[in-house]
């Protein structure tokens, strides 16, 4: 087992009574600490580094933008690596979404496209249109807007006050849900579940429905019904309110198309994106928005209320296009929807394994769903701690995975998610299946679970 930090150190970690293996290389799928280890990145870290580490042209494209200018204010100049990086992603997003407004984090781009949605509502005579729905479970970000719109409910322990109420709609969880995603579907999973809240909460009353087109963490890439993104876009337009697709953990490529809502057909209103699009190079995202909307705002107030020092930053949008630009000449989406198919096959075996309920995914994103007993669902008790013994398990065995918890029931639940960069191998991905394998027998057989 890891020990704690060490007390020498003047880094405030993340996770405090934890110490961190000490990472000195980088190399395609893999990482080397300062002890020699090697460590399969089988997660991207946080489905951010899609093209693995230590990738030459993109550190040459961010080295030469620092040393030509680095900085420029978003509300002055504007310059190549922008224009260019925008007119590509743009390129990219379906139907109308041709404006991209760059930022730094996902939270940040969720903040700035829920104000976008408020903005333009008020500047288009609606004021009455303030409300926010989202999926329970969900994640949209930490900042405390984007935290709102989050059904998350241990990362609010402390700051539950300072929130703002959002309406929640049930995710289409089929895994949990009363059809277990079999036909006829249930409210959650048809989509009509989103039709209810909007009546209740009153049509005229709501500026925008914020949701993950496949699921992120929160429900382990629960992948919808293929009818069920079409059901939303008719809902959303019957009552005239605006679709955000958050892609920040999706989007670029991660499910083996641009953004995880391509296969059902639907253009959203706004989409956000992040993570991968700069692929973990530097912290890049994005609101990508339609004329028709951010024109009420440019025949308005004049500008978007969400200015930030750090927007539209010349070094970070030369970092995502030379992301774009590097996943477009190696045909890396292509390969990741390619190597997918290969990686959920090989995933199948872990339905064999104890404590696994549930394995499922698009492209190379992958959720595996702990559970006390498989044929009743029933999660394992949140004091067994199953998601962390995981991780540690995997971390000892050199595998990075990332966990998450409490989508069961908001406070049981277990899953560990996969998401290996987009030039995975074959022989890559059996390591992974071997690594995962023996960290979970060596998982359950310290909570006690071992069969
Ligand atoms: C779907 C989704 N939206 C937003 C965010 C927030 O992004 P960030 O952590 O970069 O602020 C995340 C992060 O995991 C996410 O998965």
């Amino acid at each position: 087992m890891l020990e704690p930090a060490p007390s020498g150190s003047h880094v405030f970690y993340r996770k405090l009574t934890r110490r961190y293996p000490h990472i000195v290389r980088g190399d395609g799928c893999y990482l080397y600490d300062d002890g020699g280890r090697r460590y399969l990145d089988a997660v991207g870290g946080a489905f951010v580094a899609n093209l693995g580490h230590g990738l030459r042209p993109l550190a040459e494209a961010i080295g030469n933008q620092a040393q030509n200018f680095a900085y420029l204010n978003g509300t002055a100049f504007t310059h190549s690596p922008v224009e260019e990086f925008a007119a590509e992603l743009a390129a990219l997003c379906p139907g109308d979404l041709d404006l991209v407004y760059p930022l730094g984090s996902g939270s940040e781009a969720v903040e700035a496209a829920l104000k976008l949605a408020r903005q333009y509502w008020v500047e288009s005579g609606q004021s009455g249109r303030r409300k926010i729905l989202s999926f329970v479970p969900g994640y949209h970000g930490n900042t405390l807007l984007a935290l709102s719109a989050s059904a998350r409910a241990h990362y609010t322990t402390y700051f539950r006050e300072w929130l703002v109420d959002v309406a929640r709609v049930p995710a289409p969880y089929a895994y949990r849900c009363a059809c277990r995603g079999k036909p006829p579907l249930c409210p959650a999973c048809s989509g009509d579940a989103l039709e209810e809240v909007i009546l209740r909460e009153g049509p005229d009353t709501i500026a925008a429905f914020i949701g993950e087109p496949v699921g992120g963490s929160s429900t382990g890439a629960t992948v919808p019904a293929p009818e069920y993104w079409r059901r939303v876009r008719e809902i959303c337009d019957r009552h005239s309110v605006l679709f955000v697709a958050d892609e920040v953990l999706t989007g670029a490529g991660r499910t083996g198309t641009w953004s995880a809502l391509e296969p059902y057909g639907v253009v959203p209103d706004i989409m956000t994106l992040g993570k991968g699009i700069a692929a973990g190079t530097v912290p890049l995202s994005a609101v990508v928005a339609p004329r028709r909307i951010v024109d009420a705002l440019a025949h308005g107030s004049g500008s978007l209320l969400h200015a930030q020092t750090f927007s539209h930053h010349p070094v970070l949008c030369a970092a995502g296009l030379a992301t774009l630009r590097y996943l477009r000449e190696h045909r890396l989406v292509e390969r990741c929807s390619r190597m997918g198919r290969v990686f959920h096959q090989r995933l199948e075996v872990f339905r064999e394994l104890p404590l696994v309920g549930d394995v499922r995914g698009r492209g190379l994103l992958a959720g595996i769903e702990f559970v006390a007993d498989p044929a009743s669902r029933e999660p394992l008790p949140r004091s067994a701690g199953m998601a962390e013994a995981f991780t540690g398990a995997a971390l000892e065995a050199g595998l990075v995975v990332w966990p998450n918890v409490g989508h069961a029931d908001g406070t049981n639940g277990d899953l560990a998610m996969l998401a290996p960069p987009f030039i995975v191998t074959e022989e890559q991905i059996e390591e992974i299946v071997s690594l995962f394998t023996r960290a979970l027998r060596t998982a359950a057989d310290r909570i006690g679970a071992a069969r």
